[in-house]
């Protein structure tokens, strides 16, 4: 027999959810944690202002993945990406998008992903020289605006074939992201629409300035006929691409890569390893996806510090979701359930010493790699939503080529010791980390 999932909602007229998000968005593992732990159950109704479900194992986890969309569907909500800027949980303006719309724009950029497919590679390459001779000459940078500068200017050289100033990358920012499900009660919309994020007018001007690149580029004729044959109106068009350029591309590899170099600058033997790997070979598009090595390392960093950390699809009828304590708990038609990424990695039913960077364990045991859920690629991702870069691997391309290289052809030394903070919604991994002493490999080891 299902068992209703233990907890309750709050009603439409209620603040709690403005008092939930808070300790959501800075203490989000130690805040589901306590309920988990309250309840005694891995699957418990939280108090925000929808009906709304946690799945916070394994096993559960699963089924928000696998569930067929006549039973979790995400399309009727808006949707992250591919549309105009709207608002999130009718409070915080962010890129979204929904139905016919939505799908046509998902399909324009991913016509352009096709067509821009071989000037990929060298975009990389050209983008790493130049963002790697700057640190060397500087001596050093900010990890998370210097894997943002490499970012932009690969996506821009790579897409559009032209070259942007790095001054504006300097007053992008992401804004703070309320997740919908904890603002969208009658009481809190208002709220959140005063207090929301907003955008500064240094960031309105450097968005401006990326979308006139776009319309000054030569590509810009090609895109606009692919957005006519797909039905797209034309209006805005050019933020409509600067903008997926800078949320999708660049958005969800930056917040993976700061962890990731981060967590590889302190583990010398992990990078000594990938070094040999490498010894005598250059990375090919190839050669970079089907390395296994460097896979692990690519998995391990992803279930640590996975994007999106969070997401949620609404039931579209009454069913029973399995959960690892051996219970099946009911969900109700109209709920909404949700995910914590992290915490459906770490379950210590699935994974030993869950919360230690340890590549080695996929080596030990490989078919853990298909119980790793994520968004944007492996088991989880074969979802019908999600990332537009899932099929053609760009993303983890992108991610496996920018650390890799780094890692194996340069040295630095960390300004100050990285923290890793699970508990952030946004940031993992370190947030203001500084490298100094940037070095070639070869003159760093000259000089010990
Ligand atoms: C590397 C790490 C990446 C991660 C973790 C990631 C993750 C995601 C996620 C979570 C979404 C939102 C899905 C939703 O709201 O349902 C998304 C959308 C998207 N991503 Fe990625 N992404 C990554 C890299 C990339 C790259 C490199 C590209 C470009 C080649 C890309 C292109 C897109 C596009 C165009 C969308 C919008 C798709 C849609 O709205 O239907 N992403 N991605």
């Amino acid at each position: 027999m299902p068992v209703d999932p233990p907890g309750e909602y709050c009603s439409q007229l209620s603040l709690d959810p403005l008092k939930q998000l808070n300790a959501f968005m800075y203490k989000m593992e130690d805040y589901l944690g306590g309920l988990q732990a309250k309840y005694r159950a891995p699957v418990f109704r939280c108090h925000p202002g929808r009906r709304t479900v946690m799945l916070t194992d394994n096993l559960s986890g699963r089924f928000y993945f696998t569930a067929s969309t006549d039973l979790l569907d995400r399309e009727a909500a808006s949707r992250v990406g591919c549309g105009e800027v709207g608002l999130t949980g009718d409070a915080v303006p962010l890129l979204v998008s929904r139905g016919e719309r939505h799908k046509a724009g998902r399909a324009v950029m991913m016509d352009i992903f096709a067509d821009r497919r071989a000037s990929m590679w060298p975009s990389l390459d050209a983008a790493f020289e130049s963002a790697t001779s700057r640190w060397l000459s500087q001596g050093g940078f900010n990890i998370k605006l210097g894997v943002r500068e490499f970012l932009m200017d690969a996506v821009f050289r790579w897409l559009l074939d032209t070259e942007i100033s790095m001054f504006d990358v300097n007053s992008l920012h992401e804004l703070c992201y309320f997740p919908g499900v904890w603002t969208d009660t009658l009481a809190t919309k208002p709220v959140t629409r005063l207090l929301g994020g907003k955008f500064s007018d240094a960031n309105n001007q450097a968005r401006a300035n990326y979308a006139k690149a776009v319309r000054e580029s030569a590509m810009f004729e090609r895109f606009q006929d692919f957005a006519r044959d797909r039905g797209l109106p034309l209006d805005d068009f050019d933020q409509f691409v600067s903008s997926n350029m800078i949320g999708n591309v660049v958005g969800a590899p930056r917040l993976i890569l700061v962890p990731a170099i981060a967590r590889l600058g302190i583990e010398p033997e992990l990078v000594d390893r990938l070094v040999q790997v490498r010894q005598g070979k250059a990375w090919t598009p190839r050669t970079l996806l089907e390395e296994p090595y460097l896979h692990t390392l690519f998995l391990e960093t992803n279930r640590l510090y996975p994007r999106p950390r969070f997401m949620y699809k609404i039931a579209q009828q009454d069913f029973e979701v399995p959960a690892g304590d051996g219970r099946s708990y009911q969900i109700y038609e109209g709920d909404a359930v949700c995910v914590c990424f992290p915490q459906i990695n770490r379950d210590p039913n699935v994974y030993a010493r869950p919360d230690d960077f340890w590549p080695g364990r996929y080596e030990q045991n490989p078919e853990l790699e298909e119980k790793l859920y994520l968004y944007s690629w492996g088991a989880g991702a074969k979802h019908p939503y999600g990332c537009a870069s899932r099929e053609g691997r760009q993303g983890e391309a992108l991610v496996k080529y920018f650390f890799s290289r780094l890692t194996t052809e340069f040295q630095w030394e960390f300004a100050q010791r990285p923290v890793f903070d699970k508990n952030l919604y946004l940031e993992v991994g370190p947030v203001n980390l500084s490298a100094t002493h940037f070095r070639r490999r070869d003159a760093a080891e000259a000089v010990q």
